[in-house]
């Protein structure tokens, strides 16, 4: 089901795979209208899915990636790139070792950089140097953060360095032997960012996002839950399963 709330378009799937070949659809669709769209790409369980579905869609000839730029919306700091949990090594895995897309054309925050001010900022450059992003790929943190963007006083605008939230070291210490072993800071794109790609994807899955989203699409906008700043956004779209929309549901129309 296809709802508009305000300027966000909302879908809502029966399951992960639907969610999943949603989304791969629109991507699909921005690249065969663009063949040079700079995307602006997530990691995470979320996106996974997606990459293996596009993954597919190459495989039988139907979309083309040899002209489109990307740039991945953080990593974690420090982390070296040959690192299994790096974002790095997440990218090539569920991606780009499986497309035709260019090496060249792809950009990940440096995990391994010397100066991390100086990496921020070279990134916002190069990231403005394509024109900006067309279609920026998000997931959602169950405490609503976007890229590594932790709920705050502020929003910070360009990319830059950041303290992971103890719910978010919590939450990814899944894919890594502890917590401890968890990276506890990050290089992300701050929310400006984000705000400046002129499509915004967000995807969320099962029921631990439940809260976020309906904080996002019908709470105040606020720092506090930061993806709830794409309300101000022109052209967003969420795609949800049933078990993400649990607490919007009702609301819809
Ligand atoms: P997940 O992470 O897709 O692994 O749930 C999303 C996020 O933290 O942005």
């Amino acid at each position: 089901m296809e709802y508009q709330l305000n300027r966000i378009r909302i879908w809502i799937e029966d399951d992960y795979a639907a969610l999943s070949k949603r989304a791969a659809d629109i991507i699909k669709n921005q690249v065969d209208a663009m063949p040079n769209t700079v995307l602006g790409l997530a990691t995470g369980s979320t996106p996974e899915g997606t990459y293996s579905e596009l993954v597919r869609l190459y495989k039988t000839g139907a979309v083309d990636f040899s002209k489109v730029v990307s740039f991945n919306l953080d990593e974690y700091f420090p982390i070296k790139k040959t690192n299994e949990q790096s974002y790095y090594y997440f990218m090539r895995k569920h991606l780009f070792d499986n497309v035709n897309i260019s090496e060249a054309n792809t950009h990940i925050p440096n995990g391994e950089a010397e100066d991390r001010v100086a990496e921020c900022d070279a990134y916002d450059k190069k990231i403005a140097s394509y024109g900006g992003v067309d279609l920026q790929l998000l997931g959602i943190g169950g405490n609503g953060h976007i890229g590594f963007n932790e709920p705050s006083d502020v929003f910070v605008a360009g990319t830059h360095h950041i303290e992971l939230d103890a719910s978010t070291i919590e939450a990814n210490a899944r894919f890594f032997a502890s917590t401890e072993d968890v990276p506890k800071h990050s290089l992300t794109m701050g929310i400006r960012t984000i705000m400046s790609a002129k499509r915004i994807l967000l995807l969320a899955s099962g029921s631990g996002k439940a809260e976020a989203i309906h904080k996002t699409i019908f709470g105040d906008i606020t720092p506090k839950v930061p993806a709830s700043v794409l309300q101000l956004h022109p052209d967003a779209t969420i795609i949800l399963d049933k078990e993400a929309a649990r607490l919007i549901v009702g609301k819809l129309s």
